[in-house]
């Protein structure tokens, strides 16, 4: 019978030394990695700029921490898919540059919550205090657990400035005198985020505790491309 491929033998023989083999496919596989990788990193165009996308505030990089430490992110994603369904129950759907500054990025794809890439501005700062101390007392149903303690725990300030220092030398855009005067600004922002649940008839003199930047961070979730699609 004709052989239907022809081989001079030299693939088999290489297939019998598993080592050889094994360094010539991992190799093979790098360069393949590497020519698709270093376009992704070198070619800037590859991430649109978008203007209005501004670094987080002091309190909200804290809120963001909290956040981090509480696993919000297991059950809630912060990516908008480009499909119908979504772009019409959480908005515009998310932009690659609108994460540039996001160390690391909380994209996720577990959804147990809703995606609250668009939250910011959705509700009354009182609604997110509420909600944390209480899923149910706001949402009936909810199977959210309660993160009551935030408004007990104090708010840790001491290493915010440090924090931007870090990120600046990553290539956030932070003047030095945003550094310097981080601990500061979080606790103006506190403060008037505080004074605003206060006047809503909520509890009172929360601008000490953990809620206040976990509210701050929330508030500020999507408002970067809201500003850009403003008329
Ligand atoms: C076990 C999963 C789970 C965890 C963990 C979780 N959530 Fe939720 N979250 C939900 C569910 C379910 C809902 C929808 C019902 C509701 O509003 O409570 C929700 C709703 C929300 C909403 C309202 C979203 C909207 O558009 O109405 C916000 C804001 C929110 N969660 C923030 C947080 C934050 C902040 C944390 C961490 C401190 C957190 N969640 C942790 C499940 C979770």
């Amino acid at each position: 019978m004709k052989k239907i491929i022809q081989t001079d033998g030299r693939h088999r023989k290489l297939e019998g030394w598993p080592l050889v083999f094994t360094l010539i496919t991992t190799a093979s596989i790098l360069v393949g990695g590497l020519v698709e990788f270093i376009p992704l990193v070198l070619v800037k165009s590859n991430v649109p700029v978008i203007s209005t996308v501004t670094p987080f505030s002091p309190l909200e990089l804290t809120g963001r921490d909290i956040y981090i430490r509480e696993g919000c992110n297991n059950c809630h994603s912060q990516m908008v898919r480009p499909f119908r369904d979504e772009i019409e129950r959480y908005g515009e759907y998310s932009k690659p540059g609108e994460t540039i500054y996001e160390r690391p990025f909380l994209w996720g794809s577990k959804r147990t919550g809703p995606d609250l890439a668009r939250v910011g501005g959705k509700y009354p700062d009182l609604w997110h205090v509420r909600h944390m101390q209480d899923p149910r007392s706001t949402s009936p149903n909810s199977l959210m657990p309660p993160y009551a303690w935030l408004l007990e725990h104090e708010l840790d300030l001491s290493k915010v400035s440090t924090k931007l220092a870090r990120l600046q030398l990553l290539g956030t855009p932070y003047s030095d005198a945003d550094v310097t005067a981080a601990e500061q600004s979080a606790r103006a922002q506190a403060a008037a985020i505080a004074e605003r649940v206060a006047a809503d008839g909520g509890p009172q003199g929360i601008e000490n505790k953990e809620i206040v930047a976990l509210v701050a961070y929330l508030q500020r979730l999507g408002r970067d491309l809201k500003a850009a699609s403003a008329p």
